[in-house]
């Protein structure tokens, strides 16, 4: 009977870890992060506490627009852990996003975090897609006030269809969520898939990847 009791709480224990969708618990009250630490952990590594002032819990600048001068008229401002180092081991980061009038945040994915996202000014069409083999594409228009979120790892995108700016924050469930933005992977990986690859694989002419991987 104990043994099945410990079998049972071993099974239990297990299935939560692997549903976990959050970072690991703190041991501690915090863990600025230290950059400067030869030393490599799975996040990184701790100043001395005893060190630790305001301004390692603290990120000034999200209230400054982001330039959307650019190919996709859309700029995000993060705040992740090599913005704030306070953030490290905590599972939490912010971002900034700012729209131009039809500018696009492209589809992209975050390996490490759910993201939840609040619309401040004009409104965004975002959506993601469900993995395969439905490929459900579940989308919205939000307008200021508006909030949506977008699961973990699933692929994402938010367009500013009106004709003002358009502006968002949004939380994410690490304190580094990285980003995976699908063209930018695919077209413009350092160095470059073979073009006949990406032609077999996205059924394309050569000539078309070729021009794509210019472009990324
Ligand atoms: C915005 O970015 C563009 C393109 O990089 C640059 O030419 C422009 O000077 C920037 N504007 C501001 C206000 O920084």
């Amino acid at each position: 009977m104990a043994a099945k009791n410990f079998l049972f709480s071993f099974v239990a224990l297990a299935f939560l870890f692997s549903v976990s969708a959050s970072e690991p618990k703190p041991l501690q009250d915090f863990c600025v992060a230290d950059p400067t630490a030869a030393v490599k952990v799975n996040g990184l590594v701790c100043k001395d506490p005893k060190l630790v002032q305001a301004n390692d819990f603290f990120f000034s600048g999200l209230h400054l627009e982001g330039n959307t001068s650019n190919a996709v008229g859309f700029k995000a401002t993060p705040v992740f852990v090599a913005q704030l180092p306070g953030l490290n081991t905590l599972g939490i980061s912010m971002v900034r996003l700012d729209y131009a009038p039809m500018g696009i945040n492209p589809p992209h994915t975050h390996p490490r975090a759910t993201e939840i996202l609040t619309v401040l000014e004009g409104s965004l069409m975002v959506g993601f897609v469900t993995s395969a083999p439905e490929n459900q594409l579940i989308t919205k228009v939000l307008k200021k006030g508006d909030v949506f979120v977008f699961p973990i790892g699933l692929v994402h995108f938010q367009q500013n269809l009106g004709s003002r700016k358009a502006v968002a924050i949004a939380a994410l469930s690490s304190q580094n969520p990285g980003v995976i933005t699908l063209a930018n992977t695919v077209f413009g990986s350092n160095p470059r898939i073979s073009p006949d690859s990406l032609a077999k694989a996205f059924q394309l002419d050569k000539s078309i990847v070729i021009m794509l991987q210019a472009k990324f």
